[in-house]
């Protein structure tokens, strides 16, 4: 019998359009900046922000920082929920504290709002990483610890070392989303975002979100944004062109109906996911598919 720890932190308001961290009210829509850096980033977070995004996702992986920390100048620090996410090769604890330390150095922030483990390590104890990422939540240097590109095995792992998980962040659009690990993020109350929410644009020649689209006067993308949030999930886009970052923001004044939703779900749950193999050249290949005594050593 394994023993879950849960996090109540987060609560999406669908209706509200409004995502609420710790009673804050944020914009249910978070801004991506992958593959962005340099000016091209800074100018496209700027803009997000000057649009009313305030969830702004980021990775040591983007090598973005800098840009964001450019971008961010001048504003509330405490207006924006500032996520990110440290590489696989960087789990072990100490790895993990310089890792941290580096991003808010480079950021220019004293705390992040989230941080999580980018891919999961089957070769470093989750147990002592996250045993790390709790002493720096104590500290106050990260308010929130989340995972990403996990499966169930690993969150019930994750979840037996006692320590409040309260993100994932997932792949998950409408050719991919995995049903299993929403269900199992939603009975233990952990909030999820989604990545790649557009399939990296694909999604503007999508006939059938296009069709869907028309009678509400909305875009494919939009669609495919609302269809993320009616599952109680945040989605991240990420775009450096300025019509595109107003056009994602823009999806409170309509929803979906049931069967729309569910002609959505059908399709997607036929879908696959990105994977990553040794040709990618990351350094390391997904492992998803680890049972749950081998996704990751005690
Ligand atoms: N945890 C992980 O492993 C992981 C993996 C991948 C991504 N992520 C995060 O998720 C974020 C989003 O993923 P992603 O950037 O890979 O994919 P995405 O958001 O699905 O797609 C981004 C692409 O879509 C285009 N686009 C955006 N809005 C559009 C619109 N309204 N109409 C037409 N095209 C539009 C953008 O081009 P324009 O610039 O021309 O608008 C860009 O090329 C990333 O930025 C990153 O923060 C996390």
């Amino acid at each position: 019998m394994h023993m879950f720890a849960s996090s109540h932190l987060v609560e999406v308001d669908i209706e509200g359009g409004v995502c609420k961290i710790e009673e804050i009210g944020y914009p249910i829509i978070g801004f991506g900046t992958y593959p962005l850096t340099g000016k091209v980033c800074s100018t496209a977070v700027e803009q997000a922000a000057k649009i009313g995004y305030r969830i702004i996702d980021t990775a040591t992986f983007y090598e973005n920082f800098d840009s964001i920390a450019q971008a961010l100048k001048g504003q509330d620090r405490h207006h924006f929920y500032i996520i990110s996410k440290v590489w696989h090769d960087k789990q072990f604890p100490e790895d993990l504290r310089k890792d941290l330390d580096r991003t808010l150095e480079q950021l220019q922030t004293d705390y992040l709002d989230a941080y999580l483990l980018h891919w999961p390590n089957s070769k470093v104890s989750i147990k002592k990483t996250l045993a790390a990422m709790e002493e720096l939540r104590q500290q106050k240097k990260i308010r929130h610890i989340g995972l990403s590109n996990v499966s169930v095995n690993h969150l019930k792992k994750a979840l037996e070392k006692g320590i409040p998980i309260t993100w994932v962040q997932v792949e998950m659009h409408p050719y991919f989303y995995d049903r299993e690990l929403l269900n199992f993020c939603r009975e233990h109350s952990i909030a999820v975002q989604a990545w790649r929410p557009l399939d990296l644009g694909r999604i503007t020649e999508d006939t059938m979100l296009n069709e869907m689209g028309k009678k509400y006067g909305k875009t494919a993308c939009q669609v495919a944004l609302r269809w993320i949030i009616q599952h109680g999930c945040i989605p991240l886009p990420g775009s450096k062109n300025e019509n595109h970052i107003r056009e994602n923001l823009d999806i409170m004044n309509f929803a979906l109906s049931k069967e729309e939703m569910q002609k959505i779900d059908q399709r997607a749950s036929t879908g696959n996911r990105c994977r990553l193999k040794e040709e990618d050249g990351f350094g390391f290949t997904d492992e998803l598919d680890l049972s749950y005594d081998e996704c990751w050593p005690n």
